[in-house]
């Protein structure tokens, strides 16, 4: 089932991307967006991680920036680079001519009602794609997205999550466009850190090689970072989450049926994921909201791409 991985390479970004691209998903593009850092920087990132794993996937760039929403980048978090400020080789590759946007309208006529697309970073890109082409939603199969929050616990604004509080206009229009979607909101991803332990179980020397290294590496501030904030080490890869349910459904352990959109306007409200748990809006349930994952197979899934 072809796979289109819409990013904002980005760390977490890079645990996604490995995973699914090592793991034999059958991703047929990259879409790149504005996010944890300026587009120049996340497709650069991107081209980096498919030369790191000897990919061919073609890259795509899509759009700089939201579509009202003022910049918004992660730089704390990810680097200034974003994707951990390491060292890197001039890249040899190249981004496709054709934009992300159209690509993903053009990948959906070459595989009607087939193809699915793991979003990890603001939606732009598909928002833009679903506004262009009406048609475009009805021939999606499904989209699995890391987004948005399970309880109003914000991590860029008071209540919004990043990806969605990035681009909230287009965030609304992807849970308004009738596609079945599953999401992994902000919580769960606080609550399911991947911890080093578990990505060593079974051996560290696996792990010495240039893709593992060059991935720790990458992450190695993240784990100061986190536990500065959080108070405890782990590897808080949200993004991984989402993928890894997609190369293992096993992997979700809880998940509700709920009507979700997101919040448009207002001073402290914009951006906010509104979730119908007590179903008293009379809509539909629109988004299947990932609550738990068993973090030991998300772990052995990262492991299996870093040693692959
Ligand atoms: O809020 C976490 C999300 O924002 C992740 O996708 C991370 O990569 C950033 O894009
Ligand atoms: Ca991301």
């Amino acid at each position: 089932m072809p796979w289109i991985i819409d990013a904002d390479p980005g760390i977490d970004d890079a645990a996604a991307i490995i995973t699914c691209l090592r793991l034999g998903c059958d991703v047929v593009a990259l879409s790149i967006v504005h996010g944890n850092s300026p587009l120049e920087n996340t497709l650069l990132n991107a081209l980096r991680l498919k030369e790191l794993i000897g990919s061919a996937v073609p890259v795509y760039a899509g759009c700089p920036r939201a579509i009202l929403e003022p910049r918004r980048n992660a730089g704390e978090i990810h680097g200034q680079d974003g994707m951990g400020d390491l060292q890197w080789e001039p890249v040899q590759s190249k981004a496709e001519a054709k934009h992300a946007v159209d690509m993903i309208i053009e990948q959906s006529h070459l595989h009607p009602g087939n193809l699915s697309i793991l979003a990890v970073g603001p939606l732009t890109n598909l928002a833009v794609a679903l506004v262009k082409d009406s048609t475009l939603a009805q021939r999606i199969k499904e989209l699995v997205l890391m987004g948005g929050t399970s309880g109003a616990r914000g991590n860029t604004t008071i209540v919004g999550e990043f990806n969605f509080a990035a681009d909230p206009e287009a965030a609304a229009i992807v849970l308004e466009a009738g596609i079945p979607i599953t999401l992994v909101p902000w919580e769960t991803c606080l609550e399911n850190l991947v911890t080093l332990e578990q990505l060593q179980t079974g051996g560290t020397e696996a792990l010495e090689n240039p893709v593992a290294e060059t991935f720790l590496a990458m992450t190695a501030e993240l784990l100061d970072r986190t536990e500065n904030v959080l108070g405890y080490r782990g590897f808080l890869l949200c993004d991984l989450l989402a993928a890894a349910l997609v190369m293992d459904p096993l992997v979700v352990t809880e998940a509700v049926d709920v009507f979700a959109a997101v919040e448009t306007n207002g001073t402290y409200g914009r951006g906010l994921t509104a979730i119908d748990y007590a179903k008293l809006s009379g809509e539909q349930p629109n988004v299947n909201l990932v609550l738990g994952v068993d973090t030991d197979r998300v772990a052995a899934l990262l492991r299996q791409a870093l040693i692959a």
